[in-house]
């Protein structure tokens, strides 16, 4: 496939190019954190956000299968109109994001990135958790992406399943979720990380029981601000930032939008209004 997107930096900011609204695409629902993280770094812009509820989980597919759907994601909102596409899901933007820039015109970030640079940057030891869905972690990414940042950085990565469906049913403070996270992350405690990646969409809402677990001295990275951080710098350096208004907010799924509904209500505390957009896969 040929690539047509242009490189950030030398996207011409074009007439009336910065009231398109920022792309932001997930799996399912998780990525609501990233989304809520730019909505509140970034009041003024209009966000589009595609949860690709059809296809999820993503964390436990082939990173070929990975690839078709947050292609076919990428076309779509490439159609309906964007300035920029965040891929707020860890998974697809460990092992997906060069197809997913292949698939669209515009400027692309994922998550990794922007988590592996607060990592490296808040770690004083060098010595690094990252936890994500069993893709992400098999994929290497983050460990070669905080590799590159930080030389000599001694990364433990753990897949963490159950905490993905353990969110979605709302247990983000329950004793059930605290006994998983113990034996998920008794590897980090082992290696002494000092800083520790929550390296999947639905993992900042575990926060408190993560923290805990790791105790005090161990700092969380939580992927979702640090992208929402980034996405404004881009915007700003290729002139495409809005700084005037109030910026609305658009939510398509692919599959089962009152199921959408309710959770986003959970995730984000607020009704929203969803349309479904099937794909013929
Ligand atoms: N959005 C996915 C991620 O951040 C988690 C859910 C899934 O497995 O699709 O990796």
């Amino acid at each position: 496939m040929t690539r047509r997107h242009a490189p950030p930096t030398t996207c011409p900011p074009a007439g009336g190019a910065s009231r398109k609204p920022i792309g932001v695409f997930d799996s399912g629902i998780g990525g609501l954190t990233v989304f809520d993280a730019i909505a509140r770094r970034m009041p003024a812009e209009d966000l589009v956000y595609f949860g690709d509820t059809a296809h999820v989980p993503y964390g436990t597919k082939s990173p070929d299968a990975v690839g078709r759907y947050s292609s076919e994601v990428a076309r779509h909102l490439d159609g309906v109109g964007i300035k920029a596409l965040v891929v707020a899901c860890n998974t697809a933007s460990a092992v997906a994001l060069p197809k997913v820039r292949r698939s669209t015109h515009v400027p692309v970030i994922g998550v990794i990135l922007p988590g592996a640079r607060a990592a490296a940057a808040a770690s004083g030891s060098g010595s690094i958790g990252i936890i994500g869905t069993e893709a992400t972690i098999s994929s290497g990414a983050y460990t070669r992406a905080v590799g590159g940042l930080r030389p000599g950085a001694r990364v433990t990565g753990a897949a963490c399943p159950l905490f993905v469906p353990l969110v979605e049913e709302g247990w983000w403070d329950h004793p059930v979720t605290e006994t998983v996270a113990r034996h998920y992350l008794g590897p980090m405690k082992r290696a002494g990380v000092d800083s520790l990646i929550l390296g999947c969409t639905h993992y900042p809402l575990l926060r408190g029981v993560v923290g805990r677990v790791m105790g005090k001295g161990v700092t969380l990275i939580d992927s979702a601000a640090a992208t929402a951080v980034e996405i404004r710098a881009l915007l700003r350096r290729i002139g495409l930032e809005r700084t005037d208004g109030k910026g609305r907010h658009r939510f398509i799924v692919s599959d089962g939008p009152e199921r959408f509904r309710r959770l986003a209500r959970r995730l984000i505390g607020r009704d929203v209004e969803v349309r479904c957009h099937r794909f013929d896969l």
